[in-house]
Parts: C-alpha cells; structure tokens; sequence
C-alpha cells in the first residue's frame, strides 16, 4: 500500500493550542498527502488514544503537563516493541533530549522553531515509509521463521519414520541370512552347485540390504547426536588389514588390483575398532565402486610427518574423480554426484557422512584431493593419544 492510498492517521500531542494549531495548518497545506489528525494534551490522553487507535506516526512534544516526551516514549515503547514511529517535538532549551530520544527508539527529532510543511512532511511520510518496510520484513521474517519450524517438524517425522522402519525390518533380514546360511552350510540337506550359486546371490542381496539399513540407522544416530565410539588401543594396521582382506574378493571380481602399504613402525592408536573399519570399508567400497577394471586402488597407513601426533590412513583410486565444485558437498548426507556411474551403482549416499562423524568422534580428520578422470584419494587422521588425554595437555584455558 502505497502512502498516498489513505489518509495517515497522525497524533499530536502537545498542550500548546497554538503549536497544535501550526500543525493542523501544516499538514492541511500538504499537497501530496491527507491526514487524518489525532491530538492529545497529555501523556495519559496520549496513551489512551494510542491504545485505541491504530496510528500511522505520533509527534510528541518534550514538555507536557503530566509527563515529559522521553518518559511517554520510552511507556510506549516498553509495552510494544512495533510500536508507530515516534517524533520527538523539541523546543529551545531541550536539544541534549534528543539524544536520549534517539536512543530510546525516536524515528526522528524536530525543532519546533525550524518547523515548515516540507519539514513536517518529509519527517512523518519518511518515518511511516521506514517503518512500513521494516514492519514488511518483520512479517517475512516471522513467515520464514514459521516455515523453517515446519520443516524442522517434518524432517524430524521423516528421521523418526525411517528409524522406525529400518529397526523394523532389521530383524527379519536378520533371519532371512541366518537360515540362508544354514541351508548354504548343508545343514538342511546337500545343496547343489546351481542352489549354491543362487544361495550367494540370496546372501549377498541380504547382505546389501543390511549395510544400507546400519547406514540409516547411524544416520538418524548422527542427527539425534545419539551415535557414540567406544575405544580402546589397538593396531591401526591390523584394522586396515582386515576391511581390505574382506574386500579382496570384491576388488578381484571386478579387476581391479587393490594392495596396501602399511608402515610398520606406528604406535597403536585408541579407536573404536568397528567404527573404523566401517570408513576404511567405506572409502575402499567407494574406491572400487567408482574405479573401471583393471584401475589400482591403493591404501596406506603412515606418520603425517607434519603433524607427528597424528596418524593417517589414505585411499587412493586411479577412478573417475570427483569435479572441484562438487568435493565440498559429497559429505553431506544423501549427496551423490549427479553422474551416470553413481545412480548406476547402489547406494543411499550415506557412507561418507557417517565416516566423516565417526572420524570427528576419534578427534580426526576426513578429506579428499581428486582430479576429474585422474582418480581421488580421501584420507583421514586418528590421534596418536586418546582424546582426553590430548584434552588434558592442552592448558586449562584453550581446552575450555
Ligand atoms: N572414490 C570416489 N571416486 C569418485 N567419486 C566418489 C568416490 N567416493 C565417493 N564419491 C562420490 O561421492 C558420493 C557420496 O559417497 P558416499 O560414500 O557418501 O555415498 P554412496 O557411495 O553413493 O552410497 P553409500 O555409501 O550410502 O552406499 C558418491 O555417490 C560419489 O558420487
Ligand atoms: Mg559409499
């Protein structure tokens, strides 16, 4: 609504009948404008009228007879913080008041010698525009507000439903494995090489189907700030040994030549050995997933000889790469790079948001380097000392 579309409702409040008369007269010689004029004699006329009226401006003079202008303000400021635009009259004599005025909250001051109609014009039509505007992005502000708590509300009905649904379902896969297992291992009788054959295929569906199920259930553990590490000391090395020793089969069938470099001198380190091998069989998992037969994927483990408190695993695949733009984002939960290899593979875009949490538990650090075509290699650190113990080295004032 634009100002000119109605009349402004403005009220004076001043006990000088001559003043209030200049004023009358002002406004009623403003061409581009009509008000609709309001007056008061008094602070308590002033707050009654506020009260009922919805008022556009109010222009209030610093002396009154049972208040001054700055305590009027800062009464109607107190009780609404939206409150219209206050201009504050000055008389000769009062000028230090309009500090206080303005920092009270006054749109504006005005001195009653130098009142002209531009002057009283340019002074109520700009403090009704600012605060139409701000009134305007006040409304966005709530709206956005409001839409942001909805979509809080929905998600966390999302996370719950499909935490729900993967403990749901969790306990009949389980079962479904254990009596393919049983029928595999001949325990129901002798299997035939076709019946074995399509048993591994049973098998290894289930088995997918389990991974993606932890996956979700570590996921909505990550945004309920519910999944937790329990460490103890172990060999790094002999961790890696294992994911990638499962993993050989995988690498073979498809050609690729997976081999590990493992530094033999490093200390044991505090981890929770489950949770890292669950990053190493990621980032392996993703090696071979995004790497072409007969590519190299290669893991290491060694000192950072930067930073000799830590110790630092990598792989390294001669894959497809990831472009620079899209690096920062495929931590992000559910992200996959929008190309034809990845929405041809499985995968719920998971793997590398929980690895990055289970990193951050340890006190570590997850990242990547890649080169579109070239290949990529994510690598992440452990401290070489428990956390708390990093904790209590540090002096009491940088730690808290
Ligand atoms: N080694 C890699 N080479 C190329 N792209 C990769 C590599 N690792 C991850 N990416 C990209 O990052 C995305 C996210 O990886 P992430 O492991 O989180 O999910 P995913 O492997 O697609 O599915 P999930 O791990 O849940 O099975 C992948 O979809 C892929 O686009
Ligand atoms: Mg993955």
């Amino acid at each position: 609504m634009s100002l000119s579309d109605s009349a402004l409702k403005v009220l004076i409040v001043d006990d000088n009948p001559e003043d209030l008369a200049t004023y009358q007269r002002f406004f009623r010689k403003d061409p581009n404008h009509s008000y609709q004029i309001y007056q008061a004699c008094s602070g308590e006329e002033a707050q009654a009228l506020y009260h009922s009226t919805s008022l556009d401006c109010l222009l209030v003079d610093y002396m009154l007879p049972d208040t001054d202008g700055l305590s009027l303000l800062n009464e109607l400021k107190k009780n609404d913080r939206f409150a219209p635009p206050i201009i504050m009259l000055t008389g000769q004599g009062n000028e230090d008041v309009v500090i206080k005025a303005m920092r009270a909250g006054a749109a504006d001051y005005l001195s009653k010698r130098l009142l002209s109609v531009e002057v009283l014009r340019r002074a109520v039509t700009n403090a009704v525009e600012k605060h139409r505007l701000r009134s305007k992005v006040r409304e966005k502000h709530l709206a956005l507000e409001k839409a942001n708590q909805e979509l809080l509300r929905k998600n966390s009905e999302i996370q719950s439903f499909y935490h729900s649904v993967s403990h749901e379902l969790k306990t009949p896969l389980t079962s479904a494995l254990e009596f393919v297992s049983i029928v595999l291992d001949g325990l129901a009788g002798p299997v035939s090489d076709q019946q074995r054959e399509y048993l591994d295929i049973a098998k290894e569906s289930c088995e997918q189907m389990r991974f993606c199920i932890n996956d979700l259930i570590d996921s909505t553990r990550i945004e309920t700030g519910k999944l937790r590490i329990s460490t103890g000391q172990y060999a790094l090395s002999a961790v890696v040994d294992s994911a990638i020793r499962a993993l050989t089969l995988k690498a073979k069938d498809k050609g690729i030549d997976l081999i590990s470099f493992v530094q033999q001198d490093v200390d044991d380190v505090f981890i929770d050995k489950s949770r890292i091998n669950q990053v190493i069989t990621n980032l392996v998992t993703n090696a071979l997933k995004f790497t072409d037969a007969g590519g190299h994927v290669t893991v290491r483990v060694n000192g950072d000889p930067k930073k000799p408190e830590y110790i630092q695993v990598s792989v390294s695949d001669s894959g497809k790469g990831i472009e620079p733009q899209k690096l920062d984002r495929i931590f992000d939960r559910l992200y996959q790079v929008d190309n034809e290899v990845s929405s041809s593979q499985n995968g719920l875009g998971l793997g590398l948001y929980i690895s990055r949490e289970i990193v951050h538990l340890h006190g570590g650090h997850l990242g990547v380097e890649s080169t579109p075509e070239m290949g990529s290699t994510f690598w992440f650190t452990i401290p070489m000392v428990e956390q708390g113990e990093m904790l209590e080295n540090i002096p009491r004032e940088l730690a808290s």
